[in-house]
């Protein structure tokens, strides 16, 4: 065949005609006169039908096709309300590609055979669907930040020790010596930023934490982004902006595979129209007795539940504000107004999301975090260099980390994290 192909999308676009498509059989059926093919490519589905009387000699292959064998098909497209995408492919030939054996995947695999089969479930409808949206959203990410003078900034993967929690960091056997997986951007983040002032990353982070939560990757994609001469209200302007900007991309180009996903995408329209609320966490508090009859002192992390009861009169992310200081990460400063608090936020989504993002201005006063560490039983010389940046010209700065994957959850609508990415991460995930 010599046709020029087009996509099946382009096809039924056209609706009319001749047309030449190729793909993979989604769905097969026949009789002694027909045989029905549902064909798939990247865009969409369309149905072919080829009649036995058209292919003698073709027919007992054309017979024995079975789902997943990739195909070239010419004919005439028209419209036909009862097929899948309302048209219908006329076929006048066809080539066999590739044969397939019998699919291993079909509606009755569980959870955990679609897991071990992931490389062949990639090809699904919903997978390929919430592919294209990760897709748009990381488009999303680096365009908001590009578009606001961002530079991207690349760090180290191998560490040597120092970041977030000590306990959740992966190591690594390296020529004998015990190096680390990075958990964030952060630490190198801030020596770059004296040189470039506005920068960001989406790169992998890696967690070892033993949480089997519907929201916990242990290698994820980590938007970071840090900023000279910003503060906390300018931290947030930005992480607000930056969802805002991924949704409305999302809305933009994503209709579509939002009905795929039976996701009702209006769920999202309130992100892109309100404000998002910043309230301290001493308030957040406040409410939950009041309203939620919970009742949490001063100085515990907000669990799973009390973020969901908090959230539940929300449809867009909040800001929470002002942590109890010595339960937060060594880098974030006291707030002189309220100093038994720490200058951070958390990002919750609305919808179960839970944090989205952390974010915090970041202390340089030296011997603030010395202190910090030692109370964490941190290694204070793991942490010189950190100590040399901000020895020349500290200024106020700060930043936010968001998880990638929460956030395209959240956008999708979906139950476990794991579907967020291709190839899932977790405790107890790892192949393939
Ligand atoms: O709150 P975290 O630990 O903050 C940091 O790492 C900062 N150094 C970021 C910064 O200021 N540059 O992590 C940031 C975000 C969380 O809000 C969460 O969305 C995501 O990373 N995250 C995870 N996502 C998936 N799986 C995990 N195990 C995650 N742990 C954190
Ligand atoms: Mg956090």
């Amino acid at each position: 065949m010599t046709e020029k192909f087009i996509s099946i999308a382009e096809a039924i676009k056209k609706g009319k005609g001749d047309v030449a498509v190729r793909g993979w059989v989604y769905r097969e059926r026949g009789s002694n006169e027909f045989k029905f093919l549902i064909l798939r490519d990247s865009s969409d589905i369309i149905q072919c039908v080829l009649k036995k009387e058209k292919f003698k000699s073709q027919w007992s292959d054309i017979d024995k096709l079975q789902v997943e064998a990739s195909v070239e098909i010419h004919g005439t497209i028209h419209e036909e309300k009862r097929a899948p995408t309302g048209f219908e492919i006329q076929a006048d030939g066809i080539k066999i590609v590739g044969l397939s054996d019998s699919f291993p995947i079909n509606k009755s695999l569980n959870e955990e055979l679609l897991g071990d089969r992931r490389h062949l479930w990639l090809r699904s409808r919903k997978m390929t669907a919430i592919l294209k949206i990760r897709s748009t959203v990381i488009g999303a990410l680096h365009e908001y930040f590009r578009d606001k003078g961002f530079y991207e900034f690349q760090s180290p993967i191998i560490i040597p020790g120092g970041a977030e929690e000590g306990p959740t960091m992966f190591e690594l056997n390296y020529f004998g010596k015990k190096m680390y997986l990075t958990q964030t951007w952060q630490l190198y983040a801030e020596a770059a930023m004296y040189a470039l002032e506005k920068i960001y990353c989406v790169a992998p982070s890696f967690r070892a934490e033993k949480s089997k939560t519907s929201r916990h990757l242990t290698e994820y994609w980590h938007t970071e982004m840090e900023v000279a001469w910003a503060d906390l209200d300018e931290l947030m302007d930005y992480a607000e902006e930056m969802i805002k900007h991924v949704i409305k991309r999302v809305l933009e180009k994503n209709k579509k595979e939002f009905e795929i996903l039976e996701r009702d995408w209006k769920k999202l329209e309130p992100s892109l129209k309100k404000k998002f609320p910043r309230i301290t966490y001493e308030q957040v508090l406040k409410i939950l007795k009041e309203k939620k009859k919970v009742s949490i002192p001063f100085g515990k992390d907000l669990r799973t539940i009390e973020e969901e009861k908090f959230m539940e009169d929300h449809d867009t992310p909040v800001f929470v504000t002002n942590y109890p200081k010595e339960i937060m990460a060594f880098y974030k400063p006291r707030d002189p107004k309220n100093p038994k608090t720490a200058l951070c936020f958390d990002m919750l989504g609305p919808e179960n999301n839970h944090e989205l993002i952390g974010g915090s201005e970041r202390d340089t006063n030296i011997e603030e975090l010395k202190k910090s560490l030692k109370a964490k039983g941190e290694k204070l010389e793991d942490y010189s260099y950190y100590f040399d940046i901000h020895s020349y010209g500290a200024v106020p700065h700060g930043g936010f980390g968001l998880g990638t994957e929460r956030l395209i959850k959240w956008i999708c609508g979906l139950e476990t994290i794991k579907d967020a990415i291709a190839f899932p991460r977790t405790m107890t995930r790892y192949s393939p």
